[in-house]
């Protein structure tokens, strides 16, 4: 991995971390940037200089920088939310891993589709889900059978037609068994599915422009599937 790319992610995470994340049309605005723990932004910084995660970062930035940018806001949101929750560290650092490199898959499908303006037609939609499985097998050589569970399920918090692995469950009943002793509901999943959908609606896309907060909002709580005072906790960053 070339100096000049170590250089450029440090500057770019440097970026993100002084401006909260008010970078080139990013989520989370300055007041949010405030409250971010410092441990975050520490835990940050510690799991970016881990060779794995610059080496594949790096591809997913030439690849395509905004999902670049937009994995580096929903790391350090995560990251953020996972120590307000009071979780332990070794989850934590998990939670970390997972959420910047959920959007891995990515690197595997093409420019025509990231960035196309008009709507997806069936077969487009049916390649960009294929971004679940592709950052599955990317990550095989992280020993951490935690990281790669949470990657391949952050779309399944929200409603639609993601491919679901066996921990599928609707709302009601994730609520119903939240509450049961022996749930296997991955808390950590659901932190990295609200950081993403937070994220990706209210930044820019090729085909969409920022939605209002309160827009964000009925959208959270008409289709977000996961615990819902999460949403609280993360709307009270706008
Ligand atoms: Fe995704
Ligand atoms: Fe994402």
């Amino acid at each position: 991995m070339g100096e000049y790319w170590t250089f450029r992610l440090h500057l770019d995470i440097f970026k993100v971390m002084l401006e909260g994340h008010d970078l080139e049309q990013g989520s989370i605005n300055k007041r949010e940037a405030k409250i971010m723990d410092i441990r975050s932004r520490e835990l940050q910084r510690v799991i970016l200089k881990d060779t794995r995660v610059i080496e594949l970062l790096s591809e997913l930035n030439s690849h395509h920088h905004d999902t670049y940018l937009h994995s580096l806001r929903v790391g350090l949101l995560s990251i953020d939310l996972g120590y307000e929750g009071q979780l332990n560290e070794s989850k934590i650092n998990v939670l970390g891993y997972a959420a910047h490199l959920h959007d891995i898959g990515k690197t595997k499908i093409g420019l025509n589709i990231l960035d196309k303006k008009e709507r997806l037609d069936e077969g487009e939609r049916s390649e960009i889900k294929k971004h679940i499985r592709r950052g599955f097998v990317i990550l095989t050589d992280f020993e951490n059978e935690e990281i790669k569970m949470i990657v391949a399920q952050h779309h399944e918090y929200q409603p639609g037609s993601y491919p679901r692995t066996d921990l599928d469950r609707r709302k009601e009943d994730r609520d119903d068994e939240r509450r049961s002793d022996n749930s296997d509901i991955d808390y950590l999943g659901e932190i990295i599915a609200i950081s993403d959908m937070v994220d990706a609606l209210t930044s820019s896309r090729a085909y969409k422009e920022p939605l209002p907060i309160e827009e964000v909002e009925k959208i959270l709580r008409t289709e977000f599937l996961g615990d819902s005072s999460l949403i609280d906790r993360v709307l009270k960053r706008y």
